[in-house]
Formats: C-alpha cells, sequence, structure tokens
C-alpha cells in the first residue's frame, strides 16, 4: 500500500520523508490556499518544490473546468516535473481531459470521486488513480469506506490499472480499514501517518525496559 501526504505545507512533507515511509502527495486549490500560495507563478514554484522533496508522484489540481482549460492547466503542470500527476475533477470535461491526458502519457488522478459509477467512469477514460473521499461521505451519514470496497471489487472484475486512491481520510481506524479493503493508496495528514506509531502498551513497555535496564546497569 502506498502512503501519501495530502498537504501542501513543505515543513509536513519533509517530516514524512524524513520517517522514511513516503510515496507521494496530493494537493488541492483548498490546501494550496491554507499555505497562503497564490498567484500562477507561485503556484507552480510551489509544485516544483514539493517534487524536489518527495521521490514520488505529487497530485497538482487544475482550477479550469471547460475542457481547453484543463488540458492547457495540465499540460503547463505536466511539463514542471516527471513526478507531477494532473488532478482533475470528476466532471464531464474532466473526463474527456482524463482520456486525452491517458492518451499522452500523462499520469492523472480523477478527484472528487462519490460513487462507484463516478470512478468507473474515470477508469475507462483511462485515470492513473481515482480519489474516492470517504471522511466527506461520512460527513452526510453515508459510508466512505462502502465506497472503498465497492471500487476496489469493480476494478479488480475487470483488472483496470486504475489505482484506487482514498482520500479525504481523516484518522488512523480510517486508514487501516482501507488497507484492509486493498485501496491502493490512502492520501492522508501527517498526524495520521505518525498516529500509526502510536499504542500505550509501546510507551509502557519502553519505559520497563528502560527502567530495568537501568537497574542493572546504573
Ligand atoms: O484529498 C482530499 C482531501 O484533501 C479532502 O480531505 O478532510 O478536506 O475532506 P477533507
Amino acid at each position: 500500500m502506498k502512503f501519501f501526504i495530502d498537504t501542501a505545507n513543505l515543513k509536513d512533507i519533509q517530516e514524512a520523508v524524513e520517517l522514511g515511509v513516503l510515496d507521494g502527495v496530493t494537493t488541492n486549490p483548498s490546501l494550496m490556499a491554507k499555505e497562503g500560495i497564490k498567484g500562477t507563478d507561485a503556484v507552480m514554484s510551489h509544485y516544483r518544490q514539493i517534487c524536489e522533496l518527495v521521490d514520488g508522484d505529487v497530485s497538482a489540481e487544475v482550477i479550469a473546468t471547460d475542457y481547453d482549460g484543463i488540458i492547457r492547466e495540465g499540460e503547463a503542470l505536466a511539463d514542471l516535473h516527471p513526478n507531477i500527476v494532473v488532478k482533475v475533477p470528476m466532471i464531464k470535461d474532466g473526463i474527456k481531459a482524463i482520456k486525452y491526458f491517458s492518451e499522452k502519457g500523462i499520469k492523472t488522478n480523477c478527484t472528487l470521486i462519490f460513487s462507484a459509477g463516478q470512478a468507473l467512469l474515470a477508469a475507462k477514460a483511462g485515470a492513473t488513480y481515482v480519489s474516492p473521499f470517504v471522511g466527506r461521505l461520512d460527513d452526510i451519514g453515508h459510508d466512505g469506506l462502502q465506497l472503498i470496497q465497492q471500487i476496489v471489487d469493480i476494478f479488480s472484475n475487470y483488472g483496470y490499472p486504475t489505482q484506487v486512491l482514498a482520500a479525504s481520510v481523516r484518522h488512523v481506524p480510517h486508514l487501516i480499514q482501507c488497507a484492509e479493503l486493498g485501496a491502493d493508496v490512502v492520501t492522508c495528514p501527517l498526524n495520521v501517518i505518525t498516529g500509526l506509531l502510536s499504542h500505550p502498551l509501546t510507551d509502557k513497555g519502553l519505559a520497563t525496559f528502560l527502567a530495568d535496564h537501568k537497574k542493572v546497569n546504573g
């Protein structure tokens, strides 16, 4: 299973890189805005910095919602760095653009997936990744993890190479359940990745080991 970090914060990305388990990064316009990155030049330069930090796929989202605009922005993003994956929203022109990018060998991540039908359509268009949003479905009383299960099953039935990238993963149990269901990738904030480290019995056991060592060794 691949671990992506869902942030545009360079410090968090660096910390995840140093942990040695990071496979990539996902961003979106809200995450870029959170870091105060504004204007095309600043955005492009920020993506370049992220790509230089991480040896893996970096999803950079287009803002355009019309076919020509998505193609123009996506090609400019893809030209920035070989790690860039063009993130395209699940809309009609987005699907057409994913088909175009796929024929050109440009990697894509189809975002804002909330149904199995949307995921199937993106896979047929040749998306490299689909991003179903687990937490946002839970927020409205649906079962986000059930959608992960459905998509994993459908892609497996037909051998689609499109990878299931579980997004809007908010806590450790989400991540573990995505792993149990066979999601190819999870993307989540740093605290969810580092949350995997913790168990009170680990802390208690280590304290006992160190105390016992000290009793004998001083
Ligand atoms: O990758 C999508 C993610 O950024 C959405 O997460 O927590 O805003 O629903 P959230």
